[in-house]
């Protein structure tokens, strides 16, 4: 998400200072940006103290593990990207005086027993499961967000987003759909954990980083949802992905992970009244671009 959210700012007319530790995260993302005489990059970790002199109008805190086979793999690292980097990201934004942006999860509703979730829900999280490190970590960091904004006077707002994707992604990054992209053009079998049948709502990364910013930019305070609210089946994901990429593959049943969340759907009454945004581009659009960008760097 954050290359693409440094391409659309600097073709806004921002500067931009990108942080990352490159921990999930790859430096080639951003090799386009690099002769860009708008555009920093610091190889920093957001666990330690930042330091940067120049003034800044606002701080997008993106960084964290976010696949779930990332923060798997680094379970405490991720709580503690997640306590330490955002108390570090709002200490920044104090020192700056700057508009702070935290980018939550539809994580933060865990297996959700409301649907679609509006941002009053308060979520159906596990807090010792195996997921919990990451629900639990944007959970710590949206009470820390928003206990800075009303005692302390942070001017702050949060967006929960939805299975962002689009170009980019690492082909095993574990994520659903590099995982099927790469499986499909690879002639593999597209493996579905459970029996397909768990809906997520794929929002394209233009709608992402536009939502983040129109969120950054406008007087809000409060967790507001971006993500896609059209539903789909992991099946259907699948057969989409098959039929697109005109793949021969079979599809692969595989047992259900522990905490799977069976249904996810944003409400986004509040981004489309308050913000007057809404999701542009379809799943099958969104999937068509994305294998596009595969193809141009194959
Ligand atoms: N893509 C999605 O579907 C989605 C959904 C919900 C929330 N989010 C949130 O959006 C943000 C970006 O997610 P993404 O999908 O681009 O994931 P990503 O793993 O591609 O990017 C995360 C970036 O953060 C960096 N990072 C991690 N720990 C760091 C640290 N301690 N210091 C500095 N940099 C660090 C990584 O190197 C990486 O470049 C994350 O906070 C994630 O939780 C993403």
């Amino acid at each position: 998400v954050g290359s693409h959210l440094c391409d659309a700012l600097l073709a806004r007319g921002h500067q931009v200072i990108c942080v990352d530790d490159s921990r999930t995260g790859s430096v080639a993302n951003l090799r386009h940006l690099q002769n860009h005489e708008g555009f920093t990059f610091l190889l920093a970790d957001v666990q330690a103290p930042l330091l940067i002199p120049q003034p800044l109008d606002y701080i997008y805190h993106l960084a964290s593990p976010a696949s779930p086979a990332d923060y798997m793999r680094m379970p405490v690292t991720t709580l503690l990207v997640g306590a330490r980097g955002t108390h570090n990201a709002i200490g920044l934004a104090k020192a700056k005086r700057a508009r702070f942006l935290l980018a939550s999860t539809s994580e933060v509703y865990g297996d959700p027993e409301v649907h679609p979730q509006p941002e009053t829900y308060w979520g159906n999280v596990n807090p010792i499961g195996p997921r919990s490190v990451y629900d639990q970590a944007k959970r710590y960091a949206e009470a820390l967000t928003m206990a800075y904004a009303r005692t302390q006077g942070l001017d702050a707002v949060i967006a929960r987003l939805f299975n962002g994707y689009g170009p980019r992604l690492r082909p095993w990054d574990g994520r659903v759909i590099p995982t099927m992209l790469r499986q499909a053009t690879e002639g593999e079998p597209l493996t579905i954990h459970g029996d397909g049948s768990q809906t997520r709502a794929f929002t394209y990364i233009d709608d992402v980083t536009e939502g983040l910013i129109q969120l950054a930019e406008s007087d809000l305070q409060q967790p507001i949802n971006i993500g896609n609210p059209e539903e789909h089946t992991i099946l259907e994901l699948a057969e989409t992905v098959i039929r697109l990429t005109g793949s021969a593959s079979a599809i692969r049943f595989l047992a259900l992970p522990e905490d799977d969340p069976m249904r996810r759907c944003p409400d986004v009454t509040a981004a489309r009244e308050l913000l007057g945004w809404t999701p542009a581009v379809s799943l099958e659009e969104g999937l068509e671009r994305t294998l596009a960008s595969m193809h141009a760097f194959a």
